[in-house]
């Protein structure tokens, strides 16, 4: 058995910054990582992270764009901490060495974003994830925090209702460890890759979000789900809104700037449920390009703008579409980017199971509501990683270790259930993993309906038929990626289901959400979040949201 204190499951911005502070307040504190930290998804966040920074704006006018761009569901005391906070996350963050990109007086720059009424995004050129995850990972080298690398968590082991520990499964030689805790953290990601077209890593599978659902907590709001306008054709590789905060323009194939037919004061910096939706219309009404695409055009921003602010980009679009943005519009698309909805947590990430955490975009604390605003989710991680790792220390102090007869019983079932999934005929994990995206692509996706959600769930329905039945055939130990994206599949079916009966029930429009059939916001029914818990059918429950000083009122920009 292996003892830590704390243990934070997932290497990526919140999970570093959670395990930092721990590790500050005296904890023994140990991280569990899929991958090497540095290969986190987080490094591929681009274009910034949101604080109100200049003396014209403050954290009450960010908080008021977040509420409005969350459509009225987020929480608005978590939006308060969030950009309250969020000022001396990101001055932490200079202070530990991030390369923010400068104005000329030397201070931090910040881009315009969508949905922000003032330029708050502060930037690293088009880089800022991988440049806060590796300012974030050399404070962990420095603390000498212990890392659990290309280690999978297969289970939460929950004794006497209280998160005890987690068994893992150890990629490199497939033999699993028992990990004993007083408190666990869950900064696991999101779920991207559920659908066929995402911006996600293919590591982003949800399997920290499942985990959490199958010890029986409650998960929120995953109905909502987000659409990132701007994906490159064909790898659907991110295209930060940061080119469109530079001043780039969208075009349809009849070189309209179609934007001020949908959001004529903000156009091409409206939120991104916005944007994503009418770039679909267009396509959708045939007035993208053949193959289902518009234009994104940086050329009038000139080479000098573009090298310096969006080299990024600049490269991907070289390599992946043979594009150069210097000289030519970059073919984009709406994909799948990210998860507003999670596993159900509170101001210091708190979950309602004792001794569980869960930070960063696994987690729903709620302060993205029905539509984050981009450079939201960045500071979400550093802003909660670090409360969720003060509280976790006080509640530590505040209880005994288990005494591990329930974790052995659970390393020896884990054991059991994984001998189980191998040998037999079963079907193969891949084609099952590929319905699946392509049934969320198609019915789950930027429009939705009572007709394409029913279908959809049948077919999910299906699915977890034939997965209850699927086999591994590789006896490979050593990384054996057969075992392991079949362990995970299960989780992605789940959160599939799980989506998709929150959406059926939601008869509503708000935010991610669109029903063609209920084209409305309904305030008087669902001014309200979803809870989702384990069942033999997910068992829908409904909370109250917290309503502060901003009343709901129309979303118009
Ligand atoms: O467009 C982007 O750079 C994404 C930012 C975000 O999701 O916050």
């Amino acid at each position: 058995m292996i003892d830590h204190d704390i243990i934070v499951i997932g290497g990526g911005l919140a999970g570093l910054r959670a395990a930092i502070e721990a590790y500050q307040l005296g904890a023994d504190v140990a991280i569990i990582s899929k991958v090497y930290p540095i290969r986190s998804h987080s490094g591929a966040a681009q274009g910034g992270i949101n604080a109100s920074l200049g003396f014209d704006d403050s954290w009450e006018a960010h908080a008021f764009d977040t509420v409005k761009g969350s459509d009225y569901l987020a929480d608005q005391d978590t939006v308060d901490v969030l950009c309250k906070e969020a000022s001396e996350r990101v001055i932490e963050m200079e202070n530990w060495g991030c390369n923010f990109s400068r104005q000329e007086n030397g201070k931090i720059a910040q881009r315009p974003f969508g949905g922000a009424g003032f330029p708050r995004t502060c930037f690293a050129g088009d880089r800022t994830g991988h440049n806060l995850l590796h300012t974030l990972y050399e404070q962990v080298l420095k603390c000498n925090i212990k890392i659990y690398s290309e280690w999978l968590v297969t289970k939460l082991v929950i004794d006497k209702g209280r998160c005890a520990g987690c068994i893992a499964m150890n990629m490199a030689d497939s033999k699993l460890g028992a990990f004993r805790s007083k408190a666990i953290i869950l900064a696991t990601g999101g779920y991207g890759r559920i659908y066929q077209r995402s911006t996600n890593a293919m590591i982003n599978r949800g399997f920290g979000i499942s985990l959490a659902y199958m010890a029986g907590v409650a998960l929120e709001d995953m109905e909502f789900v987000q659409f990132h306008p701007t994906t490159l054709l064909g790898t659907n590789i991110l295209i930060t809104e940061g080119a469109r905060g530079e001043g780039g323009y969208l075009f349809n194939k009849d070189h309209e700037r179609f934007m001020s037919n949908y959001a004529k004061d903000s156009m091409e910096l409206a939120p991104r449920d916005i944007v994503a939706r009418s770039i679909q219309k267009e396509i959708d009404e045939g007035r993208g390009f053949p193959g289902g695409y518009v234009h994104v055009d940086l050329t009038h921003l000139g080479k000098d703008v573009i090298n310096e602010r969006l080299p990024g980009i600049r490269q991907i679009s070289i390599d992946f579409a043979g594009i150069d943005p210097v000289k030519e519009p970059i073919p984009v698309q709406p994909g799948q980017h990210y998860s507003m909805g999670g596993v159900s947590s509170d101001i210091n990430g708190r979950t309602p199971m004792p001794g569980l955490y869960a930070v960063g975009e696994c987690a729903c604390i709620s302060v993205h509501g029905a539509n984050r605003l981009g450079g939201n989710s960045l500071l979400d991680t550093v802003v909660f990683g670090r409360r969720a790792g003060i509280d976790a220390v006080d509640y530590i102090k505040l209880i005994q270790k288990a005494d591990g007869d329930k974790l052995i019983e659970a390393f020896r079932q884990e054991e059991g259930r994984l001998q189980g999934m191998f040998g037999g005929e079963g079907g193969n994990f891949a084609s099952i993993r590929d319905e699946l995206q392509q049934i969320m692509q198609e019915h789950v996706g930027i429009f939705r309906n009572r007709k394409g959600l029913e279908h959809a769930l049948d077919e999910i329905r299906k699915l977890k038929k034939r997965a209850a039945k699927l086999r591994v055939q590789s006896k490979v130990k050593v990384f054996n990626f057969e075992l392991i994206n079949a362990l995970e599949l299960q989780g992605m079916l789940e959160l599939g289901h799980i989506i998709t009966i929150g959406a059926l029930a939601r008869e509503e429009s708000r935010g991610a959400h669109y029903r063609t059939d209920y084209l409305e916001r309904d305030d008087g029914h669902w001014l309200k979040h979803t809870l989702a818990y384990k069942d033999v059918e997910p068992r829908l429950e409904y909370k109250e949201v917290n309503i502060g000083r901003f009343t709901p009122q129309r979303r118009e920009y």
